[in-house]
């Protein structure tokens, strides 16, 4: 493969995954059974990125593993009013190309709602918040890659053995336990403080909560660190990690303060946003028993963000929500794309959603859960 018995493209792809793992000191390959492929957006990855997919896409390669696609900068249902679809036209031939490589058009970043991987098995995932997912929760291995690794172990199959995909890197150090005054509240303020203030694996200690709650712990902790593991004390399935603890942290309220912002005065526009990591259905199940009493908003607007087959899937329970007048956008979120107008404040569960939308779109912003989002906007 490596010398071009199958073709520029193939040769190309293997050459950065060898390349980037004899950087890394790595002396093997790996075979994977899952890519996820991220930076996909056109809005992130623009021209130069669209040109890049298109010149392997012209070969007409194929993927040799069963791969998934992240989400784009376009609301694949075309009802959402919070979502510019400006860029359907650059977006819909980076969609052909990877879909024409053999992609799964599944455009969402919780990957694992379509094939759920097995403990110990290798992938190369694109995607921050579905790579911690996939080792966290599932005991999968994978490293955190970039959208052209992710892409290169779909067209060859294989990665780099480095990192994670090896137990002996697996090892976690820090002990971190959640006050009970902290558990109360979302655990995405835990999840960026974690991030933000610790450099190795943690084991996080977590009473039962709900998936939604987890996946948005675990993608905060990605976001404002490099995280990549995080040992969930009884989730991750035991042989898939070890521990060596040095250190014990207990996180207190005081410590993630700085992540609740105010509401902005009564003339303020707000967006309640609820969807990255893309909701799951039980997530969509909380929220409709939340929104029961209400009839529509009184102030802003509630973006929902899911994977398009979720929506087709569960289509009684979206015609509840746009009865509700919820905005609901498909296939993309806020991160990723261009808003049609400026909000003032963005009220989000999400502290992934809250570290990046301040910097992308300049927006104030704060961390609360589902039943406060809801009735800030429409109580
Ligand atoms: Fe997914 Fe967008 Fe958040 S891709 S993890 S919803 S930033």
């Amino acid at each position: 493969m490596l010398k071009g018995e199958f073709g520029w493209v193939y040769a190309k792809a293997l050459e950065i995954i060898v390349k980037v793992g004899e950087a890394l000191g790595s002396d093997r390959l790996v075979e994977i059974t899952h890519a996820h492929v991220s930076g996909v957006s056109y809005s992130n990855i623009g021209e130069p990125g669209l040109e890049f997919l298109r010149d392997f896409y012209r070969e007409r390669p194929r993927f040799r593993v069963y791969t998934t696609i992240n989400p784009g900068c376009v609301d694949y249902g075309m009802l959402s009013q919070v979502i510019d679809n400006k860029y359907f036209s650059k977006q819909a031939l980076i969609d052909e190309s990877l879909v024409g490589m053999g992609g799964k058009p599944v455009f969402t970043c919780i990957p694992y709602y379509h094939r759920p991987p097995m403990p110990g098995e290798h992938l190369a995932w694109g995607e921050s918040s579905a790579v911690i997912f996939a080792n966290s929760y599932f005991g999968a291995r994978t490293n955190r890659e970039g959208g052209p690794l992710a892409l290169a172990s779909a067209l060859t199959g294989f990665t780099y053995l480095h990192g994670l995909h090896s137990l002996e890197n697996r090892v976690a150090r820090v002990l971190v336990e959640l006050s009970p005054l902290i558990d109360n509240k979302p655990l995405s303020l835990a999840g960026l403080w974690i991030g933000e203030n610790i450099r190795d694996i943690p084991v996080v200690k977590i009473r039962e909560k709900p998936l939604h709650e987890i996946k948005a712990l675990l993608a905060a902790m990605a976001a404002s660190g490099s995280h990549a593991l995080a040992v969930l004390d009884g989730i991750t399935p035991r042989e898939t990690y070890k521990t060596e603890i040095e250190e014990t942290i207990t996180l207190e309220p005081s410590d993630v303060e700085k992540y609740v912002g105010e509401l902005p005065g009564l003339g303020g526009t707000v967006l309640g946003y609820i969807g990255c990591p893309h909701t799951h259905p039980e997530e969509l199940v909380a929220l409709k028993r939340l929104l029961e009493k209400y009839r529509e908003p009184r102030r802003g607007k509630l973006l929902v963000t899911m994977p398009p087959e979720l929506a087709s899937t569960y289509s009684p329970l979206m015609k509840f929500l746009l009865s509700r007048k919820v905005d609901i956008a498909l296939g993309t979120c806020p991160v990723v794309s261009v808003l049609k107008k400026k909000y003032d404040y963005m009220l989000t569960n999400s502290g992934k959603a809250y570290f990046y939308m301040r910097k992308i779109h300049g927006l104030k912003a704060g961390i609360a859960g589902l039943k406060e989002i809801v009735e800030s906007i429409y109580a």
